[in-house]
């Protein structure tokens, strides 16, 4: 069998909720367990509202559409992330603005973010990567973005259970938050999202257009374009059950890195990311390394399963933007994530790393 990245999503517990709730005749469509689940989230990060959406990708897209981000504006993005963060907001014809980022964090380089602001720039989406904050600093981030007028949109995708020095959950610094519960996460729900804030206002305003842009539950008075970026009771029941498990998942992807750092240690082609893990939670375990795509092989030989990580987006045939990004470029070139699972043994970690070691011996 290969030791890869995959948790196993789908236990006893969650099962038995979902079963419980089709015997229950439920709604199916979001309800009361959607309810419960965004409950449940907003007292885990502390926030005053969560919304939640049916995926992470359209969460962004309702964040800037519900923050007034309009078709033609430039939204600074950084050109290390996944391509649903520029995605969300090309979607409805706004414009991403790729940014590198800092070697240590892979989150926005904040002068590189500060040159890159013009006339057009409405908004910043920081993506806190890998559940990392900026090395300069997120108030830097909310600072700028008060000077320049712009709304600052927490990508906070791989960030559940990560928090802040000051002790504010990811998601909480800018003005919305966005998560994903897609597959693998640190919690899944199959496919889903959330926002967070503590704007009472937009949190309306999110749930409106969320929901068609109906004036009020399910009469049909529209004084507003909307969507359905619904959820379903049904995921609901699968989230709440994921929830009850995050504390431990987030204990173990911290002392899995931990293991990791330490069975690594003295291996010069291998290089960790800076991660404060009195705050943070790793998501994924990544690393730069030389001669990634040989070690890649070695270690698919020797039954272990990694992914290699986020090109530079401005390189994707998808946008081929010009430009110059060393850093992004960097992790194009080297950057890979070894196997991740909270589920992983101690001993399965071992045997990744006695690979990787025996690629340089
Ligand atoms: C940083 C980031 N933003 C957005 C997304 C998109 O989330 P979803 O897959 O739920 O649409 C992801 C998913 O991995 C992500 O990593």
């Amino acid at each position: 069998m290969t030791i890869a990245q995959m948790e196993p999503w789908f236990g006893e517990e969650e099962t038995n909720a979902v079963t419980e709730y089709m015997q229950s005749g439920g709604w199916l469509m979001e309800f009361r367990k959607t309810r419960e689940f965004e409950k449940m989230i907003a007292n885990y990060t502390g926030a005053d509202h969560c919304v939640v959406t049916n995926n992470g990708t359209i969460s962004l897209t309702l964040a800037a559409l519900g923050c007034g981000i309009k078709p033609g504006d430039d939204v600074i993005v950084p050109n290390y992330t996944m391509i649903a963060s520029p995605n969300s907001v090309q979607m409805f014809g706004a414009n991403p603005v790729f940014v590198d980022v800092e070697p240590e964090t892979l989150c926005l380089d904040i002068e590189k973010t500060r040159e890159a602001i013009t006339p057009k720039t409405r908004a910043i989406m920081l993506v806190t990567a890998n559940g990392r904050y900026p090395k300069s600093g997120i108030e830097e981030f909310v600072r700028l973005a008060e000077e320049r007028d712009l709304v600052l949109i927490e990508d906070a995708a791989q960030s559940l259970g990560s928090y802040f020095p000051d002790g504010r959950h990811m998601g909480r610094a800018g003005k919305v938050g966005s998560f994903s519960f897609s597959v693998p996460k640190v919690i899944s729900t199959g496919q889903g999202g959330a926002l967070i804030t503590d704007d009472a206002e937009l949190a309306d305003r999110l749930r409106g257009l969320k929901n068609f842009g109906r004036v009020a539950g399910a009469a049909d008075i529209h004084e507003t374009i909307g969507y359905n970026f619904k959820f379903t009771d049904m995921q609901a029941c699968v989230g709440i059950e994921q929830m009850k498990k995050l504390d431990w998942r987030v204990k173990r992807k911290k002392d899995i890195l931990r293991r990791y750092r330490e069975k690594l240690a003295g291996i010069e082609g291998i290089a960790f990311f800076t991660q404060d893990l009195e705050h943070t939670t790793p998501w994924f375990i990544d690393v730069l390394c030389e001669r990634r795509d040989e070690l890649q092989a070695h270690l698919m030989d020797a039954g272990i399963g990694t992914r290699v990580m986020y090109p530079p987006i401005n390189r994707q045939k998808a946008y081929q933007r010009p430009g110059s990004f060393p850093v992004s470029e960097l992790v194009g070139e080297r950057g890979l994530w070894l196997p991740s699972a909270s589920q992983l043994t101690d001993e399965q970690i071992d045997t990744v790393c006695d690979a990787i070691r025996s690629f340089w011996s």
